[in-house]
């Protein structure tokens, strides 16, 4: 392949961005200036949200109203309930919330309004109503009945309350607000730009958010969370990690929730969901889960140098909370739309056609022969 072609776009900066700043050589992560390690320590999910989206932190009042406008959003409408219900329970979530995002995008009056407050007020209906989707899902597929939303109760606590019908303990709730805090914006990655891609030909939020989960849904992208609790239930016990991890590395196997394209000296945001990790795993009483994820990640780095990414200990964290692991990554959605939203915006303001180059090395110019001729 010819040096003029940057397959994947490795190394290639199309753009500039306020949202986040990704500093791989200082492990840094830092959304609108703050780092995720401070903003994990200091704020709720609500807040780093708010922060995403409109580039500061939030005072008191406008914390209060932000909060209110997205729990008066929460429900979602009775056809798209009733569609969900009949989705094919085998159906994959990442595919159902795909579908149930697209399909909000036919109810929301502005749809077709691209005007920066228009898109402000679409972003946020979509991240109140995504997460009732989901957990509607969640439910249906196991036979049991929908949990409307509660306004008392925050974003966090709120998803529990539609998924299992009670609300965990503090520190469970705090636990998950930090995977939310963490997964909430990443610059430029798969998800992200295929956003910002679709929103370059002045479409509309709800269809790149469709893309965008579409994206996400791949393996090597947020799938990945799913794919570490996949291997881990291949593992099964921790006597038979170093046995498992050694064979998959002699035959050059990929290790999901490991190697980044950005981070290869460690992913930043790791060390603080692997400490969330450690306290659940210890308030669950998990001995085996904390035991495979230590084997693994030792012979990781000493065989490869290849360090865990942020799907390596979510994945963990979600299953001892007891959702499904094929929620992994819609959990991981409710979260990114935040991100998402932000670019989104950020594209329609100052927008221009994203339309790379390919170099085409097809057949020479011919002619058709007739159908008879052929
Ligand atoms: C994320 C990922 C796609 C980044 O890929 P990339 O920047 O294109 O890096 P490469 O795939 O070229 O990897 C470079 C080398 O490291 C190896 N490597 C990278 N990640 C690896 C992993 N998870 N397991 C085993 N080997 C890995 C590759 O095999 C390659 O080795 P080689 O040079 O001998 O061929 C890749 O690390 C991966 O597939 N990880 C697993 C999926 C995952 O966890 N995704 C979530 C990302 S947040």
């Amino acid at each position: 392949m010819s040096d003029d072609i940057k397959k994947g776009l490795l190394g290639i900066v199309v753009d500039e961005t306020t949202i986040s700043q990704v500093m791989p050589e200082i492990n840094s992560l830092t959304y609108r200036g703050y780092t995720v390690q401070e903003l994990c320590d200091k704020c709720s999910f609500e807040e780093v949200a708010f922060l995403v989206l409109n580039g500061e932190l939030p005072n008191e009042k406008q914390l209060k109203k932000f909060i209110k406008e997205e729990r008066s959003n929460r429900k979602l409408s009775k056809q798209i309930l009733k569609d969900i219900q009949k989705m094919p329970k085998k159906a994959h979530p990442m595919d159902v919330i795909r579908t149930s995002v697209s399909l909000m995008s036919l109810e929301d009056k502005e749809t077709k309004d691209n005007s920066s407050k228009a898109n402000m007020r679409k972003a946020m209906r979509i991240f109140a109503k995504t997460p009732t989707a989901i957990a509607a899902f969640f439910r249906v597929r196991k036979g049991k009945k929908i949990i409307s939303p509660k306004k008392n109760l925050s974003f966090s606590e709120n998803f529990f309350h539609m998924c299992f019908g009670k609300v965990p303990t503090k520190e469970i709730v705090k636990a998950f607000d930090v995977s939310l805090i963490l997964y909430a914006e990443h610059s430029f990655n798969v998800s992200t730009f295929t956003a910002r891609t679709i929103t370059s030909s002045l479409s509309d939020i709800h269809g790149a958010i469709t893309g965008a989960i579409a994206s996400l849904k791949g393996p090597l992208h947020g799938g990945a969370n799913e794919e570490v609790m996949h291997m881990m239930n291949k593992i099964k016990k921790p006597e038979n990690a170093l046995k498992w991890i050694n064979n998959t590395l002699d035959k050059k196997d990929v290790v999901m929730g490991f190697g980044h394209r950005v981070y290869k000296k460690g992913d930043s945001r790791v060390p603080t969901m692997q400490k969330y990790f450690k306290k659940v795993a210890e308030i669950k009483g998990d001995k085996k889960f904390n035991k495979i994820y230590d084997i693994v990640e030792r012979v990781m780095i000493d065989r490869k140098n290849i360090h865990p990414n942020v799907d390596y200990p979510t994945g963990p964290t979600y299953h001892l909370m007891g959702f499904d692991t094929d929620f992994f990554t819609p959990i991981f959605v409710i979260s990114r739309i935040t991100g998402w939203s932000a670019h989104i915006m950020e594209q329609h303001a100052a927008n221009k056609l994203i339309r790379p180059l390919s170099k085409y090395k097809g057949q020479e110019h011919r002619k058709v022969m007739l159908l008879n001729y052929r």
